[in-house]
């Protein structure tokens, strides 16, 4: 079973509830699991390196507010990310060009790193009729075997 740190970007709070049901799953699952709504790569590296990104998009593709300082030091940052793995959740709407792009701009940020992506990116579109809470658990409960 894994130690997983789930890195939450939000700003009106629903990749937060995403983030606490995906928790719930992983948990049933047998993980460990922490989650950081104010994530500091400094705690974050040193625990756990199985990460799961989970967060909307903002602006014009942009960042939440919350996970930006986060995006920052991961930038700027010279530590070898070989051992770590990662998979990323992106919340956004299909009527903005810039759809997920915070989510699909982590995901190159952390290969570019040399963290392993485990599970192909999942986005939820909030334009459509989707229970974004259930259609997260159910995708973890599928790709369960790529996390052990
Ligand atoms: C001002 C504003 C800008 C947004 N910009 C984008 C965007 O560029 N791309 C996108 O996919 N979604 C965009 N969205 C949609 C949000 O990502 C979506 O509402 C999401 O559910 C918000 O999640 P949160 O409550 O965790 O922040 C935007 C929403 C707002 C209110």
């Amino acid at each position: 079973m894994a130690n997983i740190s789930i890195i939450v970007g939000s700003m009106l709070g629903n990749a937060e509830y995403v983030a606490e049901a995906c928790e719930q799953t992983l948990v049933e699952l047998g993980h460990q699991v922490e989650l950081h709504f104010s994530p500091n790569l400094t705690d974050i590296e040193q625990k756990n390196r199985t990460w799961l990104i989970c967060t909307s998009t903002h602006g014009a593709g942009d960042y939440p507010d919350n996970i930006q300082p986060f995006v920052d030091q991961l930038t700027a940052s010279k530590l070898n990310f070989d051992h770590n793995q990662f998979f990323v959740i992106g919340l956004g709407d299909s009527n903005y060009d810039t759809f997920c792009y915070a989510a699909k701009n982590i995901k190159k940020l952390m290969i570019s790193k040399g963290s392993k992506e485990l599970i192909e990116l999942l986005t939820l579109d909030i334009s459509c009729d989707i229970d974004p809470e259930q259609a997260s658990q159910d995708w973890i409960i599928k790709n369960q075997d790529q996390l052990s």
